[in-house]
This record gives structure tokens, C-alpha cells and sequence, in this order.
């Protein structure tokens, strides 16, 4: 009887050696390691690239696949290590596939930013809450299945009560960002809207 390949090494003690050579090559979309993020992972947030109104980064190298999502007409699902910011201070990020598949795998954070760099107070996925005790799953996982949790203005989320021009002004007033160029007035109103804003 003639052995199979494989077999045939296994006996020949080289089972690990053919075992391996049997694997499938990993898939193009593999990740170099885990996703590991840390107060270091954030950075100003008009440093990440904008899309419309909100900020994106991929901490796990793929921001190519993070804006090819992000700009899709059609939604899709975000790839591990997206990084994603209306507000300077609450961000999501997007785990490993299967790492908690009731927030789509995607981390919730609530962050303290001051020139000094960044805290994490909160992390967590379910439970989140923002420091006026919004849960931010509650209100993400009411956008459309298509949009992967991301809200926008028309995905299905209930509206945050906020105008468009007071987000941009907490955009411009996050202290980690250089912020030597911007005129005093412009710094002014931002203040005073971040001081003003519930959020
Ligand atoms: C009251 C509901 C509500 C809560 C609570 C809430 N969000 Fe949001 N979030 C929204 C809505 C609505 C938008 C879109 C706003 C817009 O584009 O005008 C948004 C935008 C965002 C964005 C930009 C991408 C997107 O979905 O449009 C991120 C990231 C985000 N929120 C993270 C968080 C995090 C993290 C928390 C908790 C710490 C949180 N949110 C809490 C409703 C909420």
C-alpha cells in the first residue's frame, strides 16, 4: 500500500514540518499581531484624515481600508485597527473580527485630552457611557446594519443635540493639537463653545 505525502513524513518524524506545508497561506487581510491600543494609539484629532464631518486613522496600517469603508456609498464593514472621531475626546476603534460580536467588534472610549496628551477614563464596549451618562452603543447600534454603527446625520441614530458649527469648534479646540497658527479670536469662540457644550 503506497502512504499519502503526508503521512509518509509523519513517519519520517517530520509531522510538524508537513502538517505546516499542508496550511492554507494566510489570508491577504491578516493582521501582523493584536490589536493593542493605548493612550499613545491618539493623537490630534485634525491630524487623523477627515471624511465629511468626522476623523479617521487605522492604528493597524490599513487606512487605505478604513476610507475605501468610510466613502462608500453603500456602507460596508470596517477593517480591524479603524479609528474613528467626531469629537476630540469619544472615540470608536475597531477590534480583531469575532472580538465582541454584539458591538460588531467595534471599542468605545471616553477620553480626557489636555496639551499633555491623552487619558483613557472609560473603555469597554456594551457599557460605555459619555460623562452625561449616554451610553454610546445604545445610540450607535441604531444605525442601519450597513453602516457598520457609524451614525452620521441620516444612518438611523437618534440626533446628538449639537449644531455642526459647534462640532467643528471642539474640533479646533483639542489642546493636544499644534494650535500656534489659529487666530486668538477663532480660539476664543472655540473655548467658549467648549465650555458652553454638553458634550
Ligand atoms: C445620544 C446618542 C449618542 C451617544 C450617547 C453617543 N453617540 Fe456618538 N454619535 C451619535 C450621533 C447621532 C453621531 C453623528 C453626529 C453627526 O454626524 O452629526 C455620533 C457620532 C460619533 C462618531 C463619529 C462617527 C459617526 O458615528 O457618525 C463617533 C466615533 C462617536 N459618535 C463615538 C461615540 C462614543 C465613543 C460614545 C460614548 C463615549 C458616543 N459616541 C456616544 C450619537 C451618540
Amino acid at each position: 500500500m503506497r502512504l499519502p505525502p503526508a503521512l509518509l513524513a509523519c513517519t519520517l518524524l517530520l509531522c510538524p514540518a508537513a502538517v505546516l506545508a499542508a496550511d492554507p497561506a494566510p489570508a491577504a487581510t491578516a493582521l501582523p499581531g493584536p490589536i493593542v491600543i493605548t493612550e499613545q494609539s491618539f493623537k490630534c484629532i485634525r491630524d487623523m484624515t477627515p471624511v465629511r464631518g468626522f476623523f479617521v486613522d487605522n492604528i493597524a496600517g490599513n487606512l487605505e481600508g478604513t476610507l475605501a469603508v468610510a466613502n462608500s456609498p453603500t456602507g460596508g464593514v470596517y477593517p480591524p485597527g479603524s479609528v474613528v472621531q467626531l469629537f476630540p475626546n469619544e472615540v470608536m476603534v475597531k477590534r480583531e473580527q469575532g472580538f465582541n460580536p454584539v458591538t460588531r467588534d467595534w471599542e468605545f472610549f471616553e477620553l480626557d485630552v489636555s496639551k499633555e496628551g491623552t487619558t483613557i477614563r472609560k473603555r469597554g464596549f456594551a457599557d460605555v457611557k459619555n460623562r452625561f451618562g449616554g451610553n454610546c452603543f445604545a445610540c450607535h447600534v441604531q444605525a442601519k446594519p450597513e453602516w457598520d454603527m457609524i451614525c452620521e446625520k441620516d444612518h438611523g441614530c437618534e440626533k446628538l443635540p449639537i449644531s455642526d458649527f459647534a462640532v467643528k469648534s471642539l474640533q479646533n479646540a483639542d489642546a493636544r493639537c499644534d494650535n500656534s497658527e489659529t487666530p486668538f479670536s477663532q480660539k476664543a469662540t472655540d473655548w467658549m463653545i467648549r465650555v458652553l457644550t454638553p458634550l
